[in-house]
């Protein structure tokens, strides 16, 4: 069985994806689940994630993405998307699924949601975007590592307009915004990328 060195040494960001091929839907499935476990701040889930199919839609999204082809061809497209504002009333939703999920009275973990609350209260709108993107993207290295467990490729990419994907996705009416995405498949036999070799800081150096 591969290690998960063997597993983040095969993966790559594919830069040519075949699109006659699809990733099927049990491989995408724990591709959620993975995103799903990531961690994040007090557990708050931040962001929301769209899989995009049609392929209407991925061409649409290919001409936001600067044309990048991984976009149009890859067989899904996630999405991630950061929430905007952290409100009382999402943490106090997520305080009561907390008490549901753990069969535990809701006055166990109110203070919880108190303190939560005093802790976001004390940053401005900014830092809020930014703290709830920091979240998506643990979630989406938390995908690459699963892709790459599931011999699914992947492209991590910020190369896009996020107002553009925002309105063809319809994010901005669910008080979200595009910050980094995936396109998950299969790589081309063509894609050259998949021959390079890793170029990274040597361990003595990125370790202090
Ligand atoms: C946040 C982020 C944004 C990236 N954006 C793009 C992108 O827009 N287009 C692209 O082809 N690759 C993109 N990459 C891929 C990186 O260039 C690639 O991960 C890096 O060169 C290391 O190579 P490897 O992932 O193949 O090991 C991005 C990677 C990350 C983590």
């Amino acid at each position: 069985m591969p290690t998960i060195l063997d597993n983040l040494n095969w993966r790559y960001a594919t830069k040519k994806f075949d699109a006659t091929k699809q990733a099927g839907e049990a491989d995408i499935s724990v591709l959620k689940q993975a995103v799903n476990l990531a961690a994040t701040s007090f557990g708050l889930q931040p962001f929301r994630v769209a899989v995009v199919t049609d392929q209407a839609i991925k061409d649409k999204l290919k001409a936001a993405a600067y044309d990048q082809t991984q976009v149009a061809d890859a067989s899904h497209i996630f999405v991630f998307a950061a929430k905007k504002t952290m409100s009382a009333e999402y943490v106090d939703d997520f305080i009561k699924m907390t008490a549901q999920q753990r069969a535990i009275p809701l006055e166990s973990v109110e203070g919880y949601g108190e303190y939560i609350k005093g802790s976001i209260s004390s940053h401005d709108d900014e830092f809020i975007l930014n703290w709830n993107k920091r979240q998506a993207y643990i979630a989406l290295g938390t995908l690459l590592a699963a892709a790459a467990e599931q011999r699914l490729d992947a492209c991590p990419m910020e190369g896009f307009e996020p107002a553009k994907f925002d309105e063809i996705l319809g994010l901005a009416d669910k008080g979200l915004t595009a910050c980094v995405i995936a396109p998950v498949g299969y790589r081309s036999e063509e894609d050259h990328a998949q021959n390079y070799a890793k170029v990274r800081f040597p361990l003595g150096e990125m370790f202090l």
